[in-house]
């Protein structure tokens, strides 16, 4: 079990999130560069003068986009976690109605910042989240994470208890006749997740049920940027719909 565990870790540190994607910034500057060597020598004034205050002005942005970056006033990082609240429930433990809305609370911070990044770089397909996604700034990210980090609800619960021996047996040991690795092998004795493994404590039974069903639908969607989503690949295909059901009913009463 610690062999897997520490092998996944060592996979994570070698692959850190983000890396190798392009970053607002460089966008900006990879353009400004195309601007400047497409204007050709033999350009008329007026065009010229256009193209550099086209040019200018995109640099401004990109400092007022920076400055943005630095500073997430107290005030907008609240505003902002009341308006996930609407949504994720008022204390982030989600909210089971006509779609699910996963728990936030107490979730790791690598695992949030990522995913949030990933709605943004559709490399996660969600419509909702990305809309969301890409309009918060990095700095504010990285302080919605680590306020929602700071909550502890206790879980919503709803799940069938019956099913929860049998959720237990999967989780603690995997299904070896499928060659289903135990999941507290990657997140963790009672499932609190590690850096871009999420904690699945106290996460809602049909929420779970929903990402290990539509896996290779949902997540990893962008080929262009490969991500952690796929360790997860072979193992959500592997299990059938009763042992999903069962380890996600087992993990949504884990605190
Ligand atoms: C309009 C409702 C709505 C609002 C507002 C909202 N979310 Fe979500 N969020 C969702 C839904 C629905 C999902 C599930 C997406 C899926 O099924 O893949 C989700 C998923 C997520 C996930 C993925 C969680 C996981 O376990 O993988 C994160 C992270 C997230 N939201 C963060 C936020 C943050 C931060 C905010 C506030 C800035 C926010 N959301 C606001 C509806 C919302
Ligand atoms: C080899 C390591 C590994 C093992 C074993 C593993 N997981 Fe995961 N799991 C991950 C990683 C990494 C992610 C994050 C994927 C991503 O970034 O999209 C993840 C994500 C998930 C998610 C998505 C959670 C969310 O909030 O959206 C669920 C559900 C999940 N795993 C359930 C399981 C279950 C159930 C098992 C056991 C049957 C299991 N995992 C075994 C590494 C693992």
């Amino acid at each position: 079990m610690s062999v897997i565990w520490s092998n996944s870790l060592r996979h994570l540190n070698g692959r850190r999130a983000g890396e190798g994607t392009t970053s607002l910034r460089g966008i900006r500057c990879r353009n400004m560069t195309m601007a400047r060597q497409r204007e050709p020598r033999t350009m008329p004034v007026g065009v010229r003068w256009v193209l550099r205050t086209a040019i200018l002005a995109l640099a401004f942005a990109g400092a007022a986009a920076r400055a943005e970056d630095k500073f997430a006033s107290r005030g907008s990082v609240q505003a902002k976690l009341s308006f996930c609240k609407d949504c994720h429930g008022t204390s982030a433990q989600g909210y089971a109605g006509f779609f699910p809305i996963p728990r936030l609370a107490g979730q790791q911070t690598e695992y949030l910042e990522n995913q949030l990044r990933a709605f943004n770089e559709h490399r996660r397909a969600n419509n909702i989240m990305s809309g969301i996604a890409n309009t918060l700034s990095p700095a504010m990210i990285s302080a919605l994470a680590a306020k929602l980090r700071e909550l502890n609800p206790p879980p919503v619960g709803g799940a069938p208890r019956r099913l929860m021996a049998e959720g237990k047996r999967i989780f603690d040991d995997g299904v070896p006749e499928a060659n289903v690795a135990a999941c507290a092998a990657c997140h963790g004795p009672d499932a609190p997740g590690v850096r871009e493994i999420p904690r699945l404590a106290g996460q809602l039974f049909p929420y779970v049920v929903k990402e290990l069903t539509n896996w290779g639908k949902e997540r990893g969607q962008n080929v262009a940027k490969p991500d952690t989503s796929f360790i997860m690949s072979p193992i959500a295909h592997s299990l059938t719909k009763p042992q999903i059901e069962a380890v996600a009913a087992y993990v949504s009463y884990l605190k």
